[in-house]
């Protein structure tokens, strides 16, 4: 992987876990997963988190949600060893495996998961219904896709805000709108498609972000970062706050199944 395709190395982990919690890359923690979640019965599944980042959701799918077996998977070698560090620590290795995979498959058998989860990265995948038809394919008949990701709420050209906002977030986002996740969804067999608007929750909670990084705290994040890094970041969550108060900006959760038969 070349330089300009890492987005998350150590110093971009620590940031993330200490703003988000240890093991989050994506904002919420606990309650967002189970509000996420839904009441989704997770106890002995097997699971596929896509996108696991540093794994501190990976592991809460077993500790918490009682998953028999889960395999998280990423493309960072950073992230990957962050999690399976992770993993170690909570004395896991027998319930998780954590593994770095290329870009462009999901190196699985069909039909073997029970779930297949995923949480704010699909952002990062261009092509949703290539990646959407690899869900459907490695899924049981009858399994259940959760995941949330960060979306835009149409499918023009962005606006001039949100144009300004990706620049700056600098992290190679394909951001799809609703109806583009809905119907790659459906073009790769899903049924039962329900969906979230969750930009209500996040405009009141990227508020607090910002409020943290530009407060008295600002201090402790400047010294596992920088003082540029943390300068860069206040003007992305500005900027980040101007198109979620406008509602383009909408992250959303989805659940939906693969036909019994
Ligand atoms: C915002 S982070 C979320 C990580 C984790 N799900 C969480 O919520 O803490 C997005 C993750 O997606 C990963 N990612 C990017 N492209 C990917 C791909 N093609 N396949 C799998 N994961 C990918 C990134 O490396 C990163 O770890």
């Amino acid at each position: 992987m070349s330089k300009d395709e890492i987005h998350y190395d150590i110093t971009h982990i620590s940031f993330l876990e200490k703003l988000w919690g240890d093991g989050y890359m994506s904002p919420g923690g606990k309650k967002e997963i189970n509000r996420l979640l839904n009441g989704l019965d997770l106890t002995e599944k097997k699971i596929l988190d896509v996108g696991c980042g540093a794994g501190g959701i990976t592991v809460s799918l077993v500790k918490d949600y009682g998953a028999k077996e889960v395999i998280g998977v990423d493309v960072e070698e950073d992230v990957v060893n962050s999690a399976i560090k992770r993993v170690v620590k909570n004395r896991l290795k027998d319930n998780i495996e954590i593994l770095l995979i290329g870009k462009s498959n999901l190196p699985f058998e069909d039909n073997c998961f029970d779930i297949v989860f995923s949480k704010d990265s699909f952002v990062h995948i261009p092509d949703k219904e290539k990646i959407f038809s690899q869900v459907f394919k490695v899924l049981k008949p009858g399994g259940f896709f959760v995941f949330s990701d960060w979306l835009i709420s149409h499918d023009q050209k962005p606006s001039k805000e949100m144009e300004y906002y990706l620049k700056l977030e600098d992290l190679g986002f394909g951001m799809g709108s609703p109806s583009l996740y809905h119907n790659a969804l459906k073009k790769s067999g899903f049924v039962s498609i329900k969906k979230n608007n969750r930009n209500k929750w996040y405009k009141e909670e990227a508020r607090k972000e910002l409020q943290i990084l530009s407060g008295p705290a600002r201090k402790s994040y400047e010294e596992i970062t920088s003082n540029n890094f943390i300068e860069d970041q206040i003007k992305t969550w500005k900027a980040m706050i101007r198109v979620l108060d406008t509602g383009e900006h909408c992250p959303h959760h989805f659940l939906a199944q693969k036909p019994e038969n």
